[in-house]
């Protein structure tokens, strides 16, 4: 398919751009402000049913397995039932123990990944229960799933995914909020979380308001060879994923560590030329995340800390605005996208159709 570019140099500048209406449509009548609950009825969920849930797998690849890790940690902390992530053909390739108190959840932008599409009739066949958290509306999984939720994110063309991964994150704190507004999770904290998610669509395009700025940091760290990438809990996963857009767009290698394990390995690899991009959120971790940053620069290694506010510690601060701790990731991956999307302009390279990728992956 092909969709007119709206003045974009490329689809992943125009997907980018998008989000503010794309987050919109996501929460668009699904929020409840009498109960301070989310409408999700396509889940196919009754309260019981809900009551009942022991533990909760999300199964994708790639940008949507990123997504599903960050939507475990929304699941976990407002719906305190237990869940991760994994990515599905890790999972269906380990003959995993399918058990009927657990919830399953199927992540896919196009809703055709061969690798989701089989754990999903995997898990079928052994009696598994598997909702769908899914772009493409009629697609392959979105069929196979006992029910779910589609994300709205609109037709996504660019083979790197931006605006599909934005939406399904939201699309989790919809479900995570949802599912602990019929478990635990008060009144006064469905309010809070529920602010904080009509805050996003004005915080995203604060954040793309700032592109200059981000362009021009990105084309001072283009010549690095490699990247490394740290994050604590809720920022890991944004670690993971503004690291795999870096390699999948720019061609540098990157890899993402949570900041925690910087001493217990990879810190021998830091050195003025391995750049670090640091996630510092303004939470309960914000002073393990400044140590860590103290570790970096005492081997003198360069630091672009995303953040709440101005890190002395870095070399740079991205400044984003501050959300609910729980949505924070949401909004400090965005500026990664850009800086993703201007490292590799800054060298040349095919955007829209990176080397080696394809859009979708139907086959093995
Ligand atoms: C995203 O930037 C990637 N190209 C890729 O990892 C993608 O997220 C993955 O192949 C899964 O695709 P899906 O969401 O359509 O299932």
């Amino acid at each position: 398919a092909s969709y007119d570019m709206g003045g974009h140099d490329t689809y992943m500048h125009k997907e980018i751009s998008e989000q503010p209406d794309a987050v919109d449509r996501v929460l668009r009548g699904r929020i409840d402000d009498r109960f301070n609950t989310v409408h999700l009825g396509g889940l196919n969920l009754d309260p019981r049913e809900a009551r009942g849930i022991r533990r909760v797998k999300i199964l994708g690849c790639g940008t949507s397995y990123h997504a599903g890790l960050i939507g475990a940690g929304l699941i976990e902390s407002l719906a305190r039932i237990p869940a991760d992530a994994e990515p599905a053909s890790e999972f269906r390739y380990r003959n995993p123990v399918v058990d009927p108190d657990t919830l399953y959840i199927a992540v896919s932008q196009s809703g055709e990944t061969y690798d989701v599409l089989a754990a999903v009739q995997e898990l079928k066949r052994k009696g598994g229960r598997v909702l769908g958290v899914v772009n493409v509306v009629g697609s392959a999984i979105a069929r196979e799933a006992d029910g779910g939720t589609y994300v709205h994110a609109g037709p996504e063309v660019c083979v790197v995914s931006t605006k599909c991964f934005t939406n399904t994150v939201v699309a989790f704190a919809l479900i995570a909020l949802h599912l602990g507004r019929i478990r635990d999770l008060s009144v006064a904290e469905g309010r809070r979380i529920i602010e904080g998610l009509r805050k996003l669509p004005g915080q995203i395009s604060e954040i793309l308001e700032t592109e200059g700025e981000i362009k021009k940091l990105a084309e001072q760290y283009a010549d690095a060879k490699s990247m490394m990438f740290i994050g604590r809990v809720r920022g890991y996963p944004v670690a993971l994923e503004a690291s795999l857009k870096l390699k999948e767009i720019s061609y540098i290698h990157a890899e993402a560590y949570p900041a925690s394990e910087l001493k217990h390995g990879p810190l021998a690899l830091i050195e003025p030329a391995l750049p670090t991009v640091a996630i510092v959120p303004d939470d309960e971790l914000l002073e393990k995340n400044r140590a860590a940053m103290e570790e970096i620069k005492a081997r003198s290694g360069r630091i672009l800390a995303v953040a709440h506010r101005e890190q002395e510690k870095a070399d740079h601060t991205i400044v984003v605005p501050k959300n609910e701790d729980e949505l924070d990731p949401i909004l400090m991956g965005i500026p990664l996208q850009l800086l993703a999307y201007h490292t590799a302009l800054a060298l040349g390279r095919d955007i829209d159709k990176p080397r080696n990728l394809a859009k979708s992956v139907t086959v093995e």
